[in-house]
């Protein structure tokens, strides 16, 4: 597990020399790990109209996605930063409907990564189980 963790963080390490983050400057990497053990890198792609930016996150779920993957088991997330990165609102969202309550790996420069479950950073999260309570009523 230690090692998976590890492993997955300095995939993530590789991915942020990638960023393209010219507005922001905060540089961002990920890694996602599937069941079956593939692992989909991503980094922030940022838009001068802001609002179109990619984070990491997304970017390497869409990619696992977009290539056929649809099972995960952890997915890291480091800047470079001392401090760890947790995902943003809308990552979770997405983390959460695409590969439900996996491992999230936060690691900084200079703490120990931490790993979390997603559903403790999105707890009683909105999802297609909502939808299709709202459709049965109609
Ligand atoms: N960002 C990520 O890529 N992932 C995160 O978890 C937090 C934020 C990006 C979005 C934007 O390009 C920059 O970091 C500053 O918000």
């Amino acid at each position: 597990m230690r090692n998976r963790n590890a492993q997955l963080v300095s995939a993530a390490k590789t991915a942020l020399a990638h960023a393209h983050a010219p507005y922001s400057r905060f540089p961002v990497g990920a890694a996602i790990l599937t069941r079956s053990g593939a692992v989909y890198t991503g980094c922030n792609v940022e838009s001068s109209s802001y609002g179109l930016t990619i984070c990491a996150e997304r970017t390497a779920i869409f990619k696992a996605i977009s290539e056929g993957e649809r099972e995960f088991e952890a997915i890291a997330i480091i800047a470079q930063t001392a401090e760890r990165t947790p995902p943003c609102g809308a990552c979770r969202q997405v983390l959460m409907d695409l590969a439900g309550n996996i491992d999230v790996i936060l690691a900084g420069g200079r703490a120990q990564p931490t790993v979390l479950k997603l559903n403790e950073l999105l707890p009683r999260a909105f999802g297609n189980k909502n939808l299709v309570k709202a459709k049965r009523r109609s």
